[in-house]
């Protein structure tokens, strides 16, 4: 019995490391798939989205993430979290299941060819966000945002999301997410690693400062 207890307690924390965060993998292949997505099927579906994240990806609500300008490859790649229930919100979930995953590249190839959002420049200078952006902090081993995110926040291949221009109130609410583990869909952990080490105050100014950049 007592061996049975040692191997279960054992095995326990590996089985939940083994759980992946995310289904979705990087082949040449599923790049090429989404690469080729429709376009103009994609606008045409858009039209179920437009009540939240507005008609060409910019979203009317400072909670509703604009889709405008984001890298196709991230977008797929949060729909399917959502279908294959890796990354957790009840209202996207439902929606993102019925789609099929050609309706999803013809979605995420359409909301990322559209134009950016930019937020009226704000005259407010964020020292410390910018600080953490561009320096990091080698105390925290925090390695600046830039190094990922690239210069401008303008995202990079193939999951890293732009982030200039994003409604700050999203922002926000996704990095305490991340911080707290009820967003756990980043492969590697690369982003909870992160915010983990972020105070509330850093993540709400980190989120001003990335809604006001330009990309
Ligand atoms: C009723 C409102 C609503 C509708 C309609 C809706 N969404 Fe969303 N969407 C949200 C909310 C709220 C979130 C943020 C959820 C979270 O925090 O995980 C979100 C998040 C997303 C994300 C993740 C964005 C990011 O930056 O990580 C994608 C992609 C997305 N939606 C695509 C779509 C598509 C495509 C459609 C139409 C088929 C759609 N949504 C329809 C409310 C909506
Ligand atoms: C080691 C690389 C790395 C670093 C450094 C990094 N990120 Fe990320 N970040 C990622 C990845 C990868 C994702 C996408 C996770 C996924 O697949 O959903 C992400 C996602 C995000 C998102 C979610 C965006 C959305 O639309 O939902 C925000 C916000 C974010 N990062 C902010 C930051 C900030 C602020 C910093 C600096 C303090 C930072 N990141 C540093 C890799 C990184």
């Amino acid at each position: 019995m007592k061996k049975f207890i040692l191997s279960a307690v054992l095995i326990l924390p590996t089985a939940a490391l083994a759980q992946p965060s995310s289904q979705v993998a990087w082949t040449a292949e599923q790049l090429n798939f989404v690469k080729v997505g429709n376009p103009q099927k994609g606008q045409e579906l858009a039209k179920t989205c437009s009540a939240c994240h507005g008609e060409k990806g910019i979203s009317a609500s400072a909670a509703f993430p604009s889709l405008a300008g984001q890298l196709p490859t991230y977008l797929y790649k949060q729909l399917q979290d959502y279908t294959d229930g890796n990354r957790e919100n009840a209202l996207m979930a439902g929606l993102a299941k019925t789609l099929s995953k050609q309706d999803a590249a013809d979605l995420a190839v359409w909301f990322g060819s559209q134009p950016a959002a930019f937020q009226s420049p704000n005259p407010m200078v964020y020292e410390q966000a910018e600080k953490l952006v561009k320096n990091g902090n080698s105390e925290r081993v925090l390695p600046p945002c830039e190094v990922c995110h690239g210069g401008n926040g303008k995202g990079q291949v193939v999951d890293i999301p732009a982030l200039s221009g994003q409604n700050a109130d999203y922002l926000t609410a996704t990095l305490q997410a991340f911080k707290n583990g009820t967003r756990r869909n980043d492969i590697y952990s690369r982003m909870r690693i992160v915010a983990q080490a972020l105070t509330d105050q850093e993540i709400s100014e980190l989120g001003y400062y990335y809604q006001n950049i330009k990309k």
